[in-house]
């Protein structure tokens, strides 16, 4: 069994893999830690109350703070023709969810589920690193604590998303990605080198809606709106980017990886860039060297992923 936090920003992939989460056997979800991203700190809180209250989930949530780790960093807009006003396709959740949060702020709640369970807890971090990255800061010897840190972040062989050289979850707070992705903790990142080769079709979604229940039903309302921003980038329907990094937790044989240390362009043309240095090539002295060795996700067997997105939601 595996006992996850979820740090994520909801969002409507965030939704999806939550669900994977939370109904998967071989997981049990521990805590879900929001961070801003796909909305404010607000929204994507509420949100994640909100989910955790229509599916009956049991992990606590615990509110981020709402700003990057450099507050002086200029603010990145919401994508709201992603993920809707509202974070959640614009279904109308209301503001209000009664439903209380975990008093800790999610770095602390981090800190301390991690101390209370050594060796044992994997992150799922499927938004900015912001919370992560506080958490070490307060205290780093919880690296070494940790199980596994699983990332839905970067770019290494591909572009970018948000610019030709940066993700969307790097670029919102590449500082904090950078102290996540050299912290002595063992990352993997699954970044859309093949999260953008997973794409589940309208006929998958409208399968799983139909045969999945009140929770399925609710997942495929909320995805129209992002299935619809997608057609402009994808054939017929969405890059489940937040379950592909849930999917490695469980089945990480589906993906290959390459390992290396990993760095986040800070600032410039390329702010929020993801770049590993390969273990198998050499290079005079650098600011890679003398860090912890990563693994980056290369390639995936995107039908294994999506069909067992599909009979775990
Ligand atoms: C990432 O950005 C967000 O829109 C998604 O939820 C995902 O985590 C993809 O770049
Ligand atoms: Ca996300």
């Amino acid at each position: 069994m595996h006992k996850v936090i979820f740090d994520t920003d909801p969002g409507i992939d965030d939704a999806m893999a939550l669900l994977f989460l939370h109904q998967h056997p071989d997981i049990d979800l521990i805590g879900i830690t929001t961070v801003f991203g796909n909305a404010s700190i607000e929204t994507t809180t509420r949100n994640a109350l909100y989910l955790k209250k229509t599916w009956n989930i049991a992990a606590p949530v615990a509110k981020g703070l709402g700003e990057t780790l450099d507050p002086s960093r200029p603010h990145v807009d919401w994508p709201t023709a992603i993920h809707g006003d509202d974070g959640l396709g614009n279904i109308g959740v209301s503001d209000k969810v009664d439903v209380d949060l975990d008093p800790r702020p999610a770095h602390r709640f981090i800190i301390e589920t991690v101390r209370a369970h050594p060796g044992e807890v994997t992150i799922v971090a499927v938004g900015r690193m912001t919370n992560l990255a506080l958490a070490l800061k307060e205290d780093p010897d919880i690296a070494v604590l940790v199980k596994d840190v699983v990332i839905m972040g970067g770019a290494f062989d591909v572009p970018g998303n948000i610019t030709p050289a940066a993700e969307a979850n790097i670029h919102g707070d590449p500082d904090a990605a950078d102290v996540t992705m050299t912290a002595p903790w063992p990352v993997t990142v699954v970044g859309l080198d093949v999260t953008t080769k997973t794409v589940m079709t309208r006929k998958l979604m409208a399968d799983i809606a139909m045969t999945g229940g009140e929770r399925a039903t609710l997942l495929a309302k909320i995805s129209q709106f992002y299935i619809e921003f997608y057609e402009q980038h994808v054939e017929d329907g969405m890059v489940v980017h937040d379950s592909c990094a849930c999917v490695y937790v469980v089945a990480p044989h589906l993906f290959e990886t390459r390992s290396g240390a990993i760095r986040v362009i800070c600032g410039g043309i390329a702010d929020g860039q993801t770049i590993q240095k390969p273990d198998s090539r050499s290079f005079p002295p650098s600011p890679w060297d003398d860090l912890p060795s990563q693994s980056v996700c290369t390639s995936v067997d995107a039908d294994a992923v999506l069909a067992l997105i599909a009979k775990t939601i």
